[in-house]
């Protein structure tokens, strides 16, 4: 605190400060205190001296003054305290995103002065963009340069960028809202950590109510026929890109009943809550889809939470960077009604220490990592699980076990329903006699890639969905040409490496 020093002259002694301190700790009673203490002090003579009076009262008036400064900023605290109302959102919270996008929303127009009060003049950009051909299964790896192959669109938001803006509710209503940047950031990112300060009138506080309502229901409708996808962001979830039109159930074409057997399935276990709750059973199911790339495993667990409405919450095992400690808290932390995928389940069985030649220890998760995760106590939730591998052979036993692994089933290679199925999918109007398809069918039986009959010298052969997609998608108007070209469907034999010295050098490890 600042203490006037006027009154310190020349020659007063130590008596001066106590005088002074006196009255800067009591204001009002500056002039008692100094006749008080002159009975040991003897001052009574000093103030009779008018240099040293005069000091005495600047040092009042300057002790007044600020503790009066002070009562004004302590006052005006204590009534924006009393009067107003704070709402603190935390990046990292859900609603954080919903409550931006919620202030970005045009208001209607207003009054002059209202209107010169209210407009924002920082504004933060967010962009989200999507592929034209919204293929549903972005995220695999196998399609990552699908960005490349369409346009892209582009939406922009405008949000309100740093600092204070006042924004009017509605009439007589308004928000001052402050969205500051923290200086501590995310350890994990590195983003710094931001929050938006929402306050409000006392008076007005049941206004926040509303606003997170409608935040949320304005999300859930930019969300409306979407799926979230969130994949592992740092030490935690987070969502991977903006959430993605649904894939249709009907898109995905599995051998005859093996979809609607799945979903059966899942809808029976969402129905029977309480059932498990009364035998005190952990709400959780499991299953474990296997077979070979591309049969459309990740496309229909995709297209699945789609049909649910569920987002889809994926982790890939072989990713170098999930450790069992991290893959139990993730599975403790399965963002609310998600369906959990854990892609390429085999990559737990692959020992720890056992590297490939090319030093890649695929991935860090262990076999007990993954089952440890897979029971965590974390329950009470409802919890969906599905696995998938291509190697069934390298699972251990102990996966499949009832609150693991529930329900077993093998996507396999591409069978005479769903080629007819998919050829029905894309060439339908165009065949609608079905002759078309009836000739596809057959020359896929002549290349022995489905069952039927073959000539002999024709090998028995396996295609996979994947490949007969990517046959109609090169023929897309062109049935005839899917036809000419079915040969394609043959897998393509690799000539396995000829070991050379520099694969010798490399195996050494
Ligand atoms: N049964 C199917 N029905 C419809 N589309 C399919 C089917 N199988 C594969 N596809 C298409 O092939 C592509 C790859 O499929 P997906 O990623 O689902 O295969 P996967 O079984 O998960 O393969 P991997 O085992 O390599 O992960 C996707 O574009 C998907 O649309
Ligand atoms: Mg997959």
């Amino acid at each position: 605190m600042s203490t006037p020093d006027t009154g310190n002259g020349a020659g007063t002694g130590a008596t001066v400060p106590v005088a002074v301190r006196d009255a800067s700790a009591d204001m009002g009673s500056s002039s008692s205190s100094s006749s008080s203490s002159s009975s040991f002090l003897n001052l009574s003579h000093l103030a009779d001296n008018p240099m040293f009076a005069g000091g005495i009262g600047l040092a009042g008036l300057g002790a007044a003054a600020a503790l009066a400064r002070r009562g004004v900023v302590s006052g005006a605290q204590v009534l924006r305290r009393r009067l107003l109302v704070n709402v603190e959102i935390s990046r990292r919270d859900p609603s954080y995103p919903w409550v931006l996008a919620w202030l970005s929303l045009p208001r209607e127009s207003q009054g002059f002065l209202a209107s010169r009060l209210t407009r924002i003049h920082n504004l933060s950009v967010a962009t989200a963009t999507a592929s034209a051909t919204a293929n549903a299964s972005r995220h695999h790896h196998h399609d990552s340069g699908s960005a490349a192959d369409g346009p892209t669109h582009a939406s922009f938001f405008l949000q309100p960028g740093y600092g204070r803006h006042l924004i009017r509710h509605r009439a007589g209503v308004y928000i001052a809202v402050n969205r500051e940047k923290q200086s501590s950031s995310n350890m994990t990112t590195g983003e710094p950590h931001e929050t938006v300060t929402l306050t409000a009138l006392w008076a007005h506080r049941h206004v926040f109510e509303e606003v997170f309502l409608e935040a949320r229901a304005l999300a859930a409708r930019a969300n409306e026929g979407k799926t979230a996808v969130y994949s592992v962001q740092g030490m935690g979830w987070g969502p991977l890109g903006e959430p993605r039109k649904k894939r249709p159930l009907g898109s995905v074409i599995l051998d005859e009943g093996v979809k609607e057997a799945v979903v059966a399935d899942v809808r029976d276990f969402l129905d029977r809550q309480q059932w498990y709750v009364d035998r005190g059973i952990p709400y959780r199911r499991g299953y474990l889809l296997y077979g070979p790339p591309g049969s459309g495993k990740t496309s229909f667990i995709q297209a699945l939470a789609g049909e649910l409405d569920y987002s889809l919450a994926m982790i890939n095992l072989s990713e170098v960077g999930v450790t069992d400690d991290k893959l139990a808290m993730l599975l403790m932390n399965v963002p609310r009604r998600s369906i959990l995928l854990l892609e390429d389940a085999d990559a737990a069985f692959v020992n720890r220490r056992q590297r490939d030649p090319d030093g890649y220890s695929g991935g860090t998760v262990t076999f007990s990592g993954l089952l440890n995760a897979l029971d965590g106590v974390a329950a009470g939730e409802e919890r969906i699980a599905f696995l998938t591998t291509n190697h069934i052979d390298r699972l251990d036993p102990a996966l499949i076990r009832p609150g693991r692994v529930d329900m077993m089933l093998r996507i396999g290679e591409a069978t005479r329903y769903q080629a007819a199925q998919m050829w029905g999918r894309f060439y339908g109007d165009v065949d609608a006699d079905g002759t078309g398809c009836a000739r596809f069918l057959a020359r896929l039986e002549e290349l022995g890639l489905i069952e039927g009959p073959r000539p002999e010298d024709v090998p028995r052969r396996h295609t996979s969905t994947a490949a007969i997609q990517g046959l109609f998608l090169f023929n897309k108007s062109d049935m005839e040409g899917a036809i000419r070209m079915a040969e394609g469907l043959i897998p393509r034999q690799f000539e396995p490496e000829t070991p050379g010295p520099e694969a010798t050098i490399r195996t050494k490890a």
